[in-house]
Parts: structure tokens; C-alpha cells; sequence
């Protein structure tokens, strides 16, 4: 019996080329399968549907755990968060050796901005703009994970979200269709490369489809509601965009979508993923959600499973509903074969695709996995990354860069925290090996620092523990808030400029993570007030997985620099812009509101029938605006300082009259008119003004990022096309409609020059 899977296995080895894959190798792959699955007992083939999590083989023996038994009974799919070629390769031997067929386990993995060289908080890589260093960080995440063994990485999050109440804001590229599709693209190519067979990419996953970024409230995994229109124009692109870029899994989402769960959402899945927009991967569900479908009262954990696999769905993660359940609803004519044999073959396709019958331990080398993790070249990338996400939010006083000499006082609860660096979602990250702030400004030559932790993170024990959970504790300090306080002054007194790390813990943000107050805590807003009062200049550095609201913080502080949680390197990056060694360029992806009560607030709004005509917040009858609150943002979409200045010139453009296909020309002359060399995102928005439906009052449509040398200048030019007017109109057709056009040109979407165009079909 032994030799018999022996002999096939030697088999396989000689018809499946270990090289490439191309699209003559299907006929073979598809006969290949087809041989496969005729061996295949109905438990065998409900078993490659099956994604169990790890558990108790990350840290223990798999011959130990139950998981093992279930491999030798071919009930395992896929296994996901295992970490270290010796776990893996121990897995993958059973399900070769042992199992009846010795079909190989793919093995997955939450590398969502990097593996151990991390990189920041997608968030804030969106901030960046910068896609090629985006797609980079994902070549790079790839590189180390599959060296460590790891296929299949479950990322990208291209989740728009527009309320900076759902922590998981932080895992997706923020409110914009437009940039979050260009990222979406990069990341894919940046895992998948051109060769899925390749050992060193992963199979990326788009995920959650869809939806998930708009819970009502922030709160997640709440109701979503939401107009077709809305879907398709500014919710689905991103996820198109990864799909259509060749990713090769799409992940479901927990809300529901028109009333019906994402997981069991046949339109969704079939209909728009599949027949619209030709995917074709497999479908993995999110962590147990067949499971929550009974809670969502969709019927029993049988009915929602079968609910699952006829909807479209491939893979069952983490719920073992398809595993235990589908047989008896085959037995009962609620499941069929069909659609179990569509996603056994899709699942085995993928597999093939990855070369893992080829060899099944392709991916298993530990010489590559100690060369190639966390390597000092892959460093030097991450911090080059982390410095470009970070955004400068103020530097009225002209206080930063700072100089290289003299003593810092280096206060706040985040200082000196490795752990919180990394930020969330950051599952191989070897906490101890981070660079906290503390380190980054400690291996400076000619500056004394001063260190004092100044505060808790909040007043409030309980919300602190719930914000740093999986060993992110910032060590709660048992003193009064009076005693750290002292302790803080005296060595501000001591400085000749304070550095305040203050903001969030990293897991404030992420899964799980809502917050209905978006505010700094109070208990560090009353250190800040402390430091503040000393006259001595104050560097406010903000750690966030979110927009926060910073009014009173705008008010008082002269120097904000927004650093998000910048990943394994964040320390030295942090350290690099603080003193010029980078010149920040970084630039919102998200808006920064006056206060929670604006939220949605976005840039690409709507106009409304009565639109608020002042801009200076002054309150309007019977306008479209609040008693007590401005309608602005306090940061915009696109906002971002440099420590050099930018001038811009007007809008050039090559027609004011254009007919059909013809191409647009719009340029303009950025200046860099500052003392200090630096990049600046020139950003392209269009205002399509009249509709066959409502458009909003502008959309980004293009952005370069421009690196100038002091005093240098540079023309900088859009094409503009008709494929950048298409949008979705009310019978869900996608086009472009004849009219008058605006085009704006600016350094974000609230200061912005514009022109007219007129375009006729
Ligand atoms: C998250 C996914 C993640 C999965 C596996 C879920 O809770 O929603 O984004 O990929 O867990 O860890």
C-alpha cells in the first residue's frame, strides 16, 4: 500500500514539469486533476474544502495534536498561522506519506505587511503612494514567508472605509476607489510575481469581499447597507483590481451584503465574483464565518454550510461546516456534487499552480529561510518604507528637522515599546526584535536622550489591557499619574527639545478594535498640556492605526509628525525623519475629522441639493452642515507637509474642446522653493459635473510622486483618457457620459486649482 503511494507519487514527479506554469500546461494539469479526483472518496475530496487553523501545532508537536490524525485521514485541505520550515515540513510529510491519495497541504498565512522584516500598518504604506516601493514590501513579505514554507498569504485587505471608528481601517489603503485599486494591483504583483510556481511567491488573497470596511457605527463586523451604485463605484474597484491583477484566492467577509451574508451570498459570490468578473481562483471563507451564519439567522450549521458551498464559496476556514455537514446534505438533495467537485477542482488547481505536487516541499529550505528572513537588506528596505509612510501634519515653528546635538527628552507611554511597533496584524513578527523609538534616538551620535514614560496609556486599567493584548503590553506603570507626571517635567527641564510618543497602542486598531471615542487618551493629553507648559519646544510623535481627532492637539502643538505603527524598523525611521535624514512625504489616505459626530466624512462626497456654501464652518439655514460643527475635515484626504515648500503653477492644458478618444493633456510646473530636496504626490482629481445619476464633488484620477531637488522645477503631466470618466450608471452599465468636465490639480483634495473641459462623445 505504502509502495503503491510511493510509486505515484515518483510518478507525478516525472509528468509534472517543476518549473513554470503556463497556460499549455493546463490540458495536463485538468487531466492530471481530473485522474485525481476519480480516486478521490467523497470524505477525501470534503476534506481539501477543509482549512483548520493551526492551534495547537504552532507552538506543540503535530504528531501530538489531533490535527495530525485528521491529515492521515485526508481531511485536511490547507492549515494556516504555522511558522518555521521544521513545523511545516513536518505537516506536509504526513499528508505526503500518510495520507491515502498524498495530497499536499497548502499552507497559509496572515502576512499582510510583511513577514519578519515588517513593514507599516497597511494604512500607513498606502500613505506612501509609492507604488513600487508598496509593491516591494509585498516581493520582500513573499520572499521571507515562503522561505519559511508559507504559500498563500491572506492579503491584500482592499476594504474601502470611510469611518475611522473600525480599527481595521488600519489593515486596508483608506477611503479612495482610485489609489486603493493601484495598491491593491501592486501588492498582488508584488506575492504573486509572474510565476505562481515559483518558490519564492505566495498566492495573495483579496479580501473581505465585500464590503467590510462600511459596518454601520465603525462597529465591526456589524449590518452593512449599501446601494448597488455605491457598491459598484466606490466599494468594489479595489477588489476588482485585485482580482483582475490575477490574484489567486478572494477571502468572504462576516457582514452581510443586501441582506444576505457574504459567505452564503450566492449574487456575490457567483454572480458578481465569478460570471461579471471572471474569477478564477477559489473562495475561501473568513474565520469560522459559515459558522456565524446561524447567528446571523440564516438556519442551522447544516443549512448554512450547504448555504456556503451553493453560493460560490470554496474553502471553509477555521469551521469544519463543510467537512462535517455536507455529506448528510448531499445524502438529503441540499448539496451537490457538482458544486463540491467545482471546488475540490478549483483547490487542487491552485495547488498544481503553486508546484506543490511537483514537490511538495519546494517551499521547505532551511538554509533559504536563515539567509532570506529578516536579512539586513530586507531592513534596509523597511525602514526606507516606514520613513515614506510616515505624514507631517505640522511643523508651524519650523521646528523639525532637528539638529544632531544636544539632549532630547523622550517622553510618552509609546517611547519605548518594541512590541507596539510591529503594529497589528503582524502574526511572524519577532516582537523582541523591533526598534523601538527609545533604540532609534539611543543610537544617534551627539544626542543625549532623556527618557521618562510620562503616563499609562489611559486612565482607565481595563480599556488598557483590552489594547494590548497578544503580548503587546506596555508594562502598566504603578505609580500615581501625579508621581509620572514629575518624573516627566524634570527631565523635560532638562532638555533642549521634547519628543512626546503618545497616541495609540497597536492594538487599538486592527480586528476587534472599534473605538467610539477617536481621541488622543486623556491621561497622555494631560501629559502633553505637562510638557507643553514647560516653553520647551514640543515634537508630538503620533502613533495611530486610525484617523484620530486632533483638534485640540492642532490647537496647542506646532509639530505633529504622524508616524502610524511603522513596523520592524520603526525606531530608526522614525529617528531618520526627525532629523532630515528623510524629508517626509507622506500623505493622508484617509481623512483626519473634527469630531466623530462627521463620521462617514470623505473627500469624494457627494454634493447634496443644498450644499454649504462658506468654507469657514460659519453655520447656514437650511443648508446641508451642523449646528456646532464645520463640515471641513481638519485633515483632508491627501494632506501631507514636507520640510521643504512646493509651488504650483497653473493648470496647462491641451484642449478645452474634446471629442470621443481623444487624450486630455493636463500639466502643471511644481517648484520646489524650500531649502531641503524632497518628494511632493502631485494628485489629479476630475469633477464630472452634470450626470445621468448624482457624481461626486471630485475623484482622484492620477497622482505622481515627484522627487526636486532645492530650487529645482519640473513639468508634470496627466493623460487623461475616457477610461478615467467611466463610473457606473443607474442600470449598473459602465461608461462615460458626453459633458462638461472640471480638472483639478493640487497638493491634496482640499487645495486643488481647477479647469473646465469640455467632452462629447
Ligand atoms: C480575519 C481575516 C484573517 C483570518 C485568518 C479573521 O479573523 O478577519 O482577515 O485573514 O482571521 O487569520
Amino acid at each position: 500500500m505504502k509502495f503503491a503511494r510511493w510509486f505515484r507519487f515518483l510518478l507525478l514527479l516525472l509528468i509534472i514539469p517543476a518549473g513554470g506554469f503556463s497556460q499549455s500546461d493546463n490540458t495536463k494539469m485538468n487531466q492530471f486533476i481530473d485522474e485525481l479526483m476519480n480516486k478521490m472518496t467523497l470524505e477525501e475530496k470534503l476534506g481539501q474544502l477543509n482549512l483548520p487553523t493551526a492551534g495547537d501545532i504552532v507552538t506543540g508537536e503535530p504528531r501530538k495534536s489531533d490535527i495530525a490524525g485528521k491529515i492521515v485521514a485526508g481531511k485536511v485541505g490547507g492549515l494556516f498561522n504555522v511558522k518555521s520550515v521544521a513545523k511545516i515540513k513536518a505537516l506536509q510529510k504526513i499528508a505526503v506519506e500518510e495520507s491515502r491519495l498524498g495530497i499536499p497541504i497548502i499552507f497559509g498565512m496572515d502576512v499582510i505587511h510583511g513577514y519578519e522584516s515588517v513593514f507599516p500598518i497597511p494604512l500607513g504604506l498606502s500613505a506612501s503612494w509609492d507604488l513600487e516601493l508598496i509593491e516591494k514590501s509585498a516581493r520582500i513579505a513573499a520572499e521571507e514567508a515562503s522561505a519559511d514554507g508559507i504559500n498563500w498569504t491572506f492579503s491584500p485587505m482592499t476594504d474601502i472605509s470611510r469611518d475611522p471608528r473600525w480599527g481595521r481601517v488600519s489593515e486596508g489603503s483608506g477611503e479612495d476607489p482610485f489609489l486603493g485599486s493601484a495598491i491593491a494591483r501592486a501588492m498582488v504583483k508584488g506575492y504573486q510575481g509572474n510565476d505562481l510556481s515559483r518558490k519564492n511567491t505566495l498566492l495573495a488573497t483579496v479580501k473581505h469581499f465585500a464590503l467590510y470596511g462600511a459596518p454601520e457605527g465603525g462597529r465591526d463586523y456589524n449590518t452593512v447597507d449599501m446601494s448597488r451604485i455605491r457598491m459598484y463605484n466606490e466599494y468594489f474597484p479595489p477588489y476588482k483590481a485585485g482580482v483582475d491583477a490575477g490574484a489567486g484566492s478572494v477571502m468572504t467577509a462576516f457582514n452581510e451584503v443586501d441582506g444576505i451574508p457574504a459567505t452564503g451570498n450566492k449574487w456575490l459570490l457567483t454572480e458578481v465574483l465569478r460570471n461579471q468578473w471572471g474569477f478564477s481562483g477559489f473562495i475561501v471563507t473568513d474565520y469560522t464565518s459559515i459558522d456565524e451564519m446561524v447567528d446571523h439567522g440564516m438556519g442551522d450549521f447544516q443549512a448554512v454550510s450547504a448555504m456556503a458551498l451553493k453560493a460560490g464559496a470554496d474553502m471553509d476556514m477555521a469551521g469544519e461546516g463543510m467537512l462535517t455537514t455536507l455529506r448528510k446534505s448531499l445524502d438529503e438533495g441540499k448539496a451537490s456534487l457538482a458544486d463540491i467537485d467545482r471546488a475540490v477542482k478549483l483547490i487542487l488547481q491552485t495547488k498544481y499552480q503553486l508546484g506543490l505536487f511537483a514537490d511538495p516541499y519546494r517551499y521547505l529550505d532551511e538554509e533559504r529561510s536563515r539567509k532570506t528572513v529578516f536579512s539586513p537588506e530586507n531592513r534596509a528596505v523597511a525602514r526606507k518604507v516606514a520613513a515614506e509612510s510616515m505624514v507631517l501634519m505640522e511643523n508651524s515653528a519650523g521646528i523639525l528637522p532637528l539638529k544632531k546635538s544636544g539632549k532630547i527628552a523622550l517622553v510618552g507611554p509609546l517611547a519605548d515599546t518594541r512590541e507596539n511597533m510591529p503594529g497589528t496584524w503582524s502574526v511572524a513578527a519577532v516582537h523582541a526584535n523591533a526598534v523601538s523609538l527609545r533604540d532609534g534616538l539611543s543610537s544617534l551620535e551627539g544626542v543625549e536622550v532623556l527618557y521618562a514614560k510620562g503616563s499609562n496609556l489611559t486612565y482607565d486599567v481595563d480599556l488598557e489591557n483590552n489594547s494590548t493584548m497578544f503580548g503587546r503590553s506596555l508594562g502598566r506603570d504603578d505609580r500615581t499619574d501625579a508621581e509620572m507626571l514629575e518624573e516627566a517635567l524634570n527631565v523635560a527641564n532638562k532638555a533642549d527639545v521634547i519628543v512626546a510618543a503618545l497616541g495609540e497602542a497597536s492594538e487599538m486598531s486592527g480586528e476587534s478594535s472599534s473605538r467610539t471615542n477617536i481621541e488622543i487618551p486623556e491621561v497622555q493629553k494631560a501629559l502633553l498640556d505637562g510638557l507643553l507648559k514647560t516653553g520647551k519646544p514640543v515634537v508630538l510623535v503620533l502613533f495611530t492605526g486610525r484617523p484620530l481627532v486632533l483638534g485640540e492637539e492642532k490647537e496647542k502643538v506646532q509639530t505633529i509628525l504622524n508616524v502610524w505603527f511603522a513596523g520592524s524598523e520603526a525606531g530608526h525611521a522614525i529617528a531618520d525623519v526627525l532629523f532630515g535624514d528623510v524629508n517626509p512625504s507622506g500623505k493622508l489616505t484617509m481623512t483626519f475629522p473634527r469630531s466623530v459626530g462627521q463620521i462617514p466624512l470623505y473627500y469624494n462626497h457627494k454634493n447634496t441639493g443644498r450644499p454649504q456654501y462658506n468654507k469657514e464652518g460659519r453655520f447656514e439655514k437650511f443648508r446641508s452642515n451642523y449646528l456646532d460643527e464645520w463640515n471641513e475635515p481638519l485633515y483632508p484626504f491627501g494632506y501631507g507637509l514636507s520640510y521643504t515648500s512646493f509651488e504650483y503653477s497653473d493648470i496647462r492644458l491641451s484642449a478645452s474642446q474634446l471629442k470621443g478618444d481623444e487624450t486630455l493633456q493636463a500639466t502643471v510646473t511644481l517648484s520646489n522653493t524650500g531649502k531641503y530636496d524632497g518628494a511632493e504626490v502631485v494628485q489629479l482629481y476630475i469633477r464630472d459635473k452634470v450626470g445621468s445619476v448624482t457624481r461626486p464633488v471630485k475623484e482622484l484620477k492620477g497622482f505622481q510622486k515627484v522627487f526636486l531637488k532645492a530650487g529645482e522645477k519640473q513639468d508634470v503631466t496627466f493623460e487623461i483618457d475616457t477610461e478615467l470618466l467611466k463610473f457606473y450608471n443607474y442600470d449598473l452599465e459602465y461608461d462615460w457620459e458626453a459633458g462638461e468636465f472640471e480638472i483639478m490639480i493640487g497638493t491634496h483634495s482640499a487645495a486643488v486649482q481647477s479647469k473646465s473641459v469640455q467632452w462629447e462623445k
